[in-house]
Parts: C-alpha cells; structure tokens; sequence
C-alpha cells in the first residue's frame, strides 16, 4: 500500500492539509475507513494476528524515545500502523474472547465516535460545550431514574440546576467510586463550627476535631481495586479499607460486616462507608445490598454501592430484583462501557440525593463560576470529551426493551454454559453466574472423586497441580489466538481455604453463539491432553 514519494517536509503549506483536508481516498487511513465503516468485525479478523508475537518482540517497534525530527506522509504512517499496532492489538471484539468485560459494539457508534473527535467539545464548561452540557445532564439523569425512579418533577427540579448534580460522568468505574467516596468523606467531616471541614484542613484536622482515631471502609473481599486506590488517594490509607470474608457465594458476609461495624464503633473509628457491589468483578455476585443499607443505616454511614459491572442489569424488568435495595445507596457507580455496549471511557457516580454535590463543588475564576450551568463544578476530572454522546445515541437507540434483551440473553448464556461444564465429566463449576459471569477449571473425573475423599495435604498436592494445569491451558489457548478467557484466584468453601486458580468467563458479547461455547471446552480438553506431565503426576498423588 505505500506510494512512492518524495520525502515529507515540514512546510506551512502541507501541516495546513493536515488540518484540513484529508488525503485521496486511496489512502491505507482513508481504506482503513471504508472498511471498518462497513465491515468492523471482518477487518479486525483479518488484520488482528491470530499468532501473538510475545510483548519484548512488540517492544523493539516501539523503542526510540526521539520524536521524530522529520515529518511522514499519512499514508505511510498508515501502512507502518497496521502492521505494527493494529496487527498486535487484542481482537477484544471477538465473539470467542469471552475473558474480560469488553465485548462487541453496535455499528452507529463509529461514525458518532468520530463525529465526537471532530466537534472536540470539552463538557468541563458550557462555553465549550453548549448543547452537550444539558445533553450529559440528561444522560446523568436517565441513569439516576434507572436506579432510583423519582418523579417527573424531582428531575424537573434537578436535572438541569446549576446549584447541584444527580451525578458525575467520567471516564470510569474507578472515577467513579473515587468520586463517591470522596463526597462521603468530605459529608461525614464536613464543615462545623470552627472547622471548615476535611476538603478544606485535611484528615488529621478532621479526625481531631470530630475526636476520631480513625475512620474505615469496609467492603467485601470480592471488592474491586479501585476501592483501595480511593482509601488511598482520600488520605484514609489502604489499612483502612477493609475486606470483610465472603460466603460461599460470593457475597459478603453480613453477619460478620454488622460484627465488625460493632467492633469499630467501640474501638472510636468513624465508619465513613460501607461499599456493596453489584457484580464482583470475578465471579458477577450481588450483595444482599438492603441488608447492606439497615446496617449502614445502623451505624450512621454512607452507603455507595459499586454496580460498575451489574448496574445494566437494572434494564431487565425480568432480573432488576437481583439489584433489590440498591435504591437505599446514598450513591451508586455504573460502567457505561462495560454492559451498556459503549466504548471504553464511560462511567457514572450517580447521587441519590443531589445535594450531595454540595461537598465536591469547586469554582475558578475563569469557568466553573457560581451560579453557571458548567459540569466541571462537580466532576473529579477537568476537561473532559462528549462521550455522553454516545451513551446517549445508545439509550435513544436500543431503549430499555432493547438493552432488556441483551442483559437477559447474556445471563441465560451464562446458565447455559455452566449446564455445558456441568453436564462434562471433566470439567468443575466453581462459581454459578448469578449474572452473565462465570468461574470453572478442567479436572479429570477421576481426580474429581478424589478430590472429595483424600487427606488434606493431598487435596493442597491436586489442587496445586491443577492451578499449573489452569495456568497452562489458559496460557496456550491465548497464544492459540482462536478463543480467550481470563483466570483468576478463588478460594472456594468446599477446598477449605486452597487457593484455587480457575477460567473466568464473561458472556456479555451478543455475538458468542452456543456453538462457540461448546467449542471453547473442546479446545480446553484438547490442550489439557497436551499436558501429560501434570496430568500424570495428578495420578500419582495419594498412591
Ligand atoms: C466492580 C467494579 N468496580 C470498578 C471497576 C473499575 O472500573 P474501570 O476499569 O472502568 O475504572 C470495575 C472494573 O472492572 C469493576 O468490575
């Protein structure tokens, strides 16, 4: 594809072009173009390698730290690209990747993608944004409805106020929840008196003047990182961000959160959340989240619940009950990009009451003045892309109905396949999808009835060679490059504290047929068979 040419030179004529007007139509860009306009997911199979050339390799094309001194035609950038980016990037779209929580996306979104580069318009401020600023409110305030369903004269009230948001839209889950944690933190020591509360002196101030010894979070061990993160970036620390143990499904163990709460308050340390979360990233469980809210209710603590990953399932009439209580969170988070089928670089904290923004404003003199309308007064991040846009394309477009089914489909996959692992002798189900998420792992039937009547330093011996099993199979199904799922570690009741590692499946990607369900377990016995050492040594245990 690359023209002979002359050498690209910097010169005013040509860096204009660059602004302005796009090559022919036959450049590699321009072709490019064409194609993923009409055919996204041919192209990515055609142009994504299927045999992965290890990183260190990848690393070598990407080695000069020197920004190049001479200017390059498009079309030759364009060509160097494909081979070297494009053809090494990961085929997240696939219906055979089923590992993570990226999946395919409908078609419109590209050309509105694009149209959103072009307009560049910064939501950080009506001056640079105009009609986008009401258009992110609304959105703000659909999935605030989505959760919390007040009138239609609550959102008259507040979907456009300049004095408060029901929300905040960012660039993600972990935004989000740093988002949430951050009006919590700056509620619980707001100002009083004298004290012009923590935004404004700081923890240490904040804990003398309330005379705390400390202040905690507390969330399941099935909560995600970015919870951490957040105890650490707001000044808590990452000691007090404390895991509270699961039951058998997953989900926190309330009887041990309520001890602990106790425990706490007696030792003088200010509860200053508690997080449920709405599909645990590893295995999709929801937390009993009413009881969740009695006992933040309970012990006078903001309740944030972290739906970034099940909040979609809310568009379901047929499985919203799954999410029951979450109307009680002071504040919830939800993925745009995960379950909502947008591109990466959408998430939302959503606020029950919109007052809480109160605690999070900040103004500067040049934007964000009091009184406007600008977004950027409530919102972590500064200047921001309309990407509101295109979940706003995308609730017009599909509706409720049609998310509906999309949400319903996933999850009746899900049970499907853990049917598939079930109904296979040598397969184990670790975690049932309670939404579309699942964990299992490959082992032999025989090893399976051993498993249930050995000592238990040979249960640790199997369970160990199994992980290396897991590891392998999950390894070389990758580097296959036909299907993919991630791993993960559990540690399942039944293995009485093993640390277990397992394939974890997420089916949220409407292309993955059944067929390829099935076809991903055959690859994963075909490639268990190829590991002969292990599976020999599994015999051997307990001889
Ligand atoms: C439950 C949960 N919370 C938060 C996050 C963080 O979201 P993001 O990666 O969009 O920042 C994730 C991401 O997977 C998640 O699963």
């Amino acid at each position: 594809m690359t023209d002979i040419k002359a050498p690209a030179s910097a010169n005013e004529e040509s860096l204009l072009r660059v602004f302005t007007i796009p090559e022919t139509s036959e450049s590699t860009l321009s072709l490019i173009e064409k194609e993923i306009s009409e055919n996204l997911n041919g192209f990515l199979e055609q142009q994504i390698v299927a045999m992965q050339k290890p990183i260190g390799q990848v690393e070598e094309d990407f080695n000069s730290s020197v920004i190049p001194e001479e200017p390059m035609w498009v079309s030759d950038y364009g060509d160097q690209m494909l081979q070297k980016l494009i053809s090494h990037s990961v085929h997240t779209s696939s219906p055979g990747f089923i590992g993570h929580m990226t999946s395919a996306m409908p078609y419109f979104l590209l050309p509105l993608a694009k149209l959103m580069v072009g307009l560049n318009q910064n939501v950080v401020k009506v001056e640079t944004s105009k009609a986008f600023t009401p258009m992110e409110r609304q959105v703000v305030g659909m999935f605030h409805h989505l959760v919390y369903q007040e009138s239609p004269a609550f959102y008259e009230a507040w979907m456009h106020n300049a004095g408060a948001s029901l929300g905040a839209f960012g660039s993600g889950g972990t935004v989000a929840n740093i988002t949430a944690l951050w009006a919590a933190r700056n509620r619980c020591f707001g100002p009083d008196g004298d004290f012009q509360g923590v935004a404004q002196e700081g923890m240490c101030a904040a804990l003398k003047h309330y005379g705390y010894d400390n202040t905690v979070v507390l969330t399941s061990k099935r909560g995600h990182y970015s919870l951490s993160k957040t105890a650490d970036i707001l000044g808590i620390g990452r000691n007090s961000f404390i895991a509270i143990d699961v039951d058998a499904h997953n989900k926190i163990d309330i009887a041990k959160l309520r001890q602990k709460c106790t425990e706490l308050t007696a030792k003088n340390i200010r509860i200053l959340a508690i997080v449920g979360i709405a599909g645990t990233t590893e295995t999709g469980n929801i937390d009993p989240l009413e009881d969740m809210a009695s006992i933040a209710q309970e012990f006078n603590t903001h309740f944030h619940v972290d739906a970034a990953w099940g909040g979609a399932t809310l568009l379901s009439n047929n499985y919203r009950h799954l999410l029951k209580g979450i109307e009680h969170a002071e504040s919830v988070t939800i993925d745009a990009h995960k379950q909502f089928y947008i591109p990466i670089g959408a998430g939302l904290v959503i606020f029950k009451n919109p007052q809480l923004s109160d605690s999070i404003e900040h103004h500067a003199q040049y934007i964000l003045r009091e009184g406007s309308k600008d977004i950027g007064i409530h919102t972590l991040e500064g200047s921001r892309p309309g990407m509101a846009m295109l979940v706003h394309a995308s609730l017009n477009i599909i509706g409720r109905q049609g998310y509906e089914l999309l949400i319903d489909r996933s999850i009746e996959k899900a049970k499907y396949f853990a049917e598939q692992i079930n109904a296979h002798p040598d397969f184990e189900l670790v975690s049932e999808p309670e939404l579309c998420l699942l964990t299992y792992r490959y082992v032999p039937q025989a090893i399976q009835s051993k498993l249930l009547n050995c000592t238990e330093q040979d249960r640790q011996a199997i369970n160990n060679i199994l992980n290396e099993l897991t590891q392998n199979i999950q390894k070389n199904q990758r580097e296959n490059g036909k299907t993919f799922v991630s791993r993960t570690q559990l540690t399942p009741e039944k293995y009485q504290g093993d640390t277990v590692i397992v394939f974890r499946v997420v089916l949220a990607n409407p292309l993955t047929s059944y067929d390829i369900l099935r076809h991903i377990l055959d690859e994963q016995c075909q490639l268990a068979c190829q590991q002969l050492t292990l599976l020999k040594n599994l015999q051997f245990i307990g001889h």
